[in-house]
Order: structure tokens, then C-alpha cells, then sequence
């Protein structure tokens, strides 16, 4: 199983990252180094996904306290520097949740540690970021075990963009239930809706389930209605980027509509996310921030020529938000939520913070 696209190296001091725009085509690494590589990771998308954004966000804290005790020797005062530095990595991207709060766990354990030395709060950092990634592997196989007793030994499942092992520190949340049924020894079948512009699904989600052995199959976005009126989908399972205190859930783009779909063709749609995702600050999904990114992504979606006229407007945003009442359930670590949502969330989430 894909674990190994996070990798810290000591001795170079320098977090390795399997790139993820050149899958499945070529397997490169980027080197993180100091805040302006892991800002320009995040935001290049060399990884993304809502949980392996939160995992290097912790590492980009540990760059942002070397980077910061260079500038400084340690000696001048450090900490608005620092409190800069962490600025600009929170705002890296603005709709996964799990970028602000890694940024803030780690914040918090500064905040607990007054009179602590720069040299003494990288290490603590370093280390607090090394168990996130464990952890996070944990958490998805919690989560994994919880969400395979929804999925029955035949079924095929539909997912959209990558909530896999490549979106997380590994395993996977939307499709870590998948590998789960599996080594349930259930026989499960994926479509992966391809997900543009990005193509999350047709790159990443079809990579790594076909490294795995699950039977994909990878369609264009706009067969989702088909596919489900033809009785090629039984369940839907996605993961999200942020979840408000009444079960609406923000996830990538076309998401909302798969929903919709869903509801009228009588399929289940679930959402899997770990607790790291549900943002109890937004009431409702209408305080999620969406990112916009830019139209080349749309535009020229082989990085090369333009496939719309030059100068043609473009919408990209890269989110949308689905409704509580569209989800059949959510699936977290800690167990499988079912509405009313802004009860179950409050009495299973709640506490977290
Ligand atoms: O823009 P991305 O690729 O970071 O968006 C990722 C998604 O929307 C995923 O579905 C979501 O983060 C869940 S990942 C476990």
C-alpha cells in the first residue's frame, strides 16, 4: 500500500514528496526545503488532499522554525518572524481545513511551552510532525474499518477526485474504505469519476487502486448520470476538505452534483474525513471559503496549447459543497455519523478541540 510518497530525510534535512502532477506518467520527487517549497508544493499541487496537506503543513512549520532560526541565530527576537512564516503557510490554499489546524496544533504547543528556545521548538516540531504522519495512517484505517461494514461484497462504488493513500499520509479516507472491504474480502468495483481539471480520478485514484489490484474503471464526469440510470453504481463514497457543524461537506468540484445525482437515482452517497476535517467555527457549508484557481488549469489542460479560444473567460473553482441532507452518512474514525448531523457532530466531534 502507498505510504511512502511523504518522506522525511534526516541527513539532508528535506522533506521528499512524490510529485503528484507528473502521475501517472512519472514518478519525481520534490524536494521541500524551507516555507517557500512547501508553500509552492501546496499550492502547485505537488501534493494535495485534504489530510496529506495537514501532514506537510506540520513539516512546513519544522522549515519555518529552521528558516527563522537562520535569520535570526536564534538570538534576536524571533517570534514575530515566525508568526510571519506561519502566516503565509496557513494561507497556502484556503478550503482544506487541515492545513489551519496542523498550523495551529502546533502553534498551540508553543504557546504551552513559554520561554522555549527556536532551536528546542523545531525539534518539537519536527517530531510532533513525524507522529501526525503516523497518525494519520491510524486514523484512515480507523476510519477504513468503520466505513467497509457499509460496503457489500459485489458492490461498485463510485468516487470523485483522489481520497486515497496519495491524498493522505497513506491508506486513504474515501478510498481507504475501499481498500478496507477488500481486505474484508469483499469484491468491490470502482468508478473513478476522471475529475477535472485536475484529474485527480483519472490519474491518481485509477494509479493507485490499479497498483493495488481493485478493479477501476475511470469515466468522464459527465457520464455520472448514465452510469447510475444504467445500475452501474450502487454506493457513493468521497472524501472532503472541510465539513461545517451541520454535516455540509466541501469537497472537490463536480462533487455537489454527484450527490444530486445520487439522491435521484436512490444510490447512498457517504462522505469519509477524519476529525482533522470537520470545521465546527462554520455553521453551515456557506462559510466555507472555496478556492478559485487559476483558468490554465482549464485552458490548457495538457500544460500545453489552449483548448478554448485565448481570452475566453473561465470558471475554476475548485470546490463545492454538498448539503447535509444529500449525505447518508459520515464516516470518521471515531464511527460512522448519521443525521441529524448537527447533533451527531456536535456529540462525536465536538470534544476535539
Ligand atoms: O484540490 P485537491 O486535490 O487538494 O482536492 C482534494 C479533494 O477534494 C479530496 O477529495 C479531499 O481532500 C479528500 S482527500 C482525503
Amino acid at each position: 500500500m502507498l505510504n511512502t510518497h511523504i518522506r522525511f530525510e534526516h541527513d539532508a534535512d528535506r522533506l521528499m514528496l512524490l510529485d503528484q502532477r507528473y502521475l501517472p506518467c512519472r514518478e519525481d520527487w520534490y524536494e521541500v526545503r524551507d516555507l517557500a517549497t512547501t508553500v509552492y508544493a501546496l499550492q502547485e499541487m505537488v501534493i494535495r488532499g485534504a489530510p496529506a496537506i495537514g501532514v506537510t503543513a506540520a513539516y512546513g512549520c519544522y522549515f519555518c522554525a529552521r528558516e527563522t532560526l537562520r535569520e535570526t541565530d536564534g538570538l534576536l527576537p524571533w517570534a514575530e518572524s515566525l508568526r510571519a512564516r506561519l502566516d503565509t503557510l496557513r494561507n497556502a490554499r484556503p478550503t482544506a481545513v487541515n492545513l489551519r489546524w496542523a498550523v495551529e496544533l502546533l502553534e498551540s504547543m508553543w504557546a504551552e511551552r513559554p520561554g522555549i528556545g527556536l532551536p528546542a521548538l523545531a525539534t518539537v516540531w519536527l517530531d510532533k510532525a513525524k507522529a501526525m504522519q503516523r497518525e494519520d495512517e491510524e486514523t484512515n484505517k480507523a476510519m477504513g474499518a468503520h466505513g467497509a461494514n457499509l460496503l457489500a461484497d459485489g458492490d461498485r462504488v463510485m468516487t470523485h477526485c483522489n481520497a486515497g493513500a496519495l491524498a493522505t499520509a497513506g491508506w486513504g479516507t474515501a478510498v481507504g474504505v475501499i481498500y478496507s472491504a477488500v481486505e474484508q474480502g469483499k469484491k468491490i468495483t470502482v468508478v473513478a469519476n476522471e475529475t477535472r481539471p485536475f484529474l485527480q480520478g483519472a490519474r491518481l485514484t485509477a494509479y493507485e487502486l490499479d497498483k493495488c489490484g481493485v478493479d477501476v474503471t475511470v469515466a468522464c464526469d459527465n457520464a455520472c448520470a448514465l452510469l447510475m440510470k444504467k445500475g452501474l453504481v450502487d454506493k457513493v463514497v468521497v472524501g472532503a476538505d472541510r465539513i461545517a457543524a451541520n454535516g455540509d461537506a466541501a469537497n472537490k468540484i463536480g462533487t455537489y452534483g454527484v450527490a444530486l445525482l445520487a439522491k435521484a437515482h436512490g444510490i447512498p452517497f457517504y462522505v469519509a474525513a477524519p476529525s482533522s476535517t470537520f470545521d465546527l467555527r462554520c455553521a453551515t457549508g456557506e462559510q466555507i471559503p472555496i478556492e478559485e484557481r487559476t483558468p490554465r488549469e482549464v485552458t490548457h489542460p495538457t500544460g500545453e496549447s489552449s483548448i478554448t479560444p485565448v481570452g475566453v473567460k473561465v470558471y475554476n473553482f475548485a470546490f463545492d459543497v454538498t448539503p447535509a441532507e444529500l449525505i447518508a452518512g459520515i464516516i470518521t474514525e471515531k464511527g460512522v455519523l448519521t443525521p441529524p448531523y448537527t447533533e451527531s457532530i456536535a456529540k462525536v466531534i465536538g470534544q476535539k478541540r
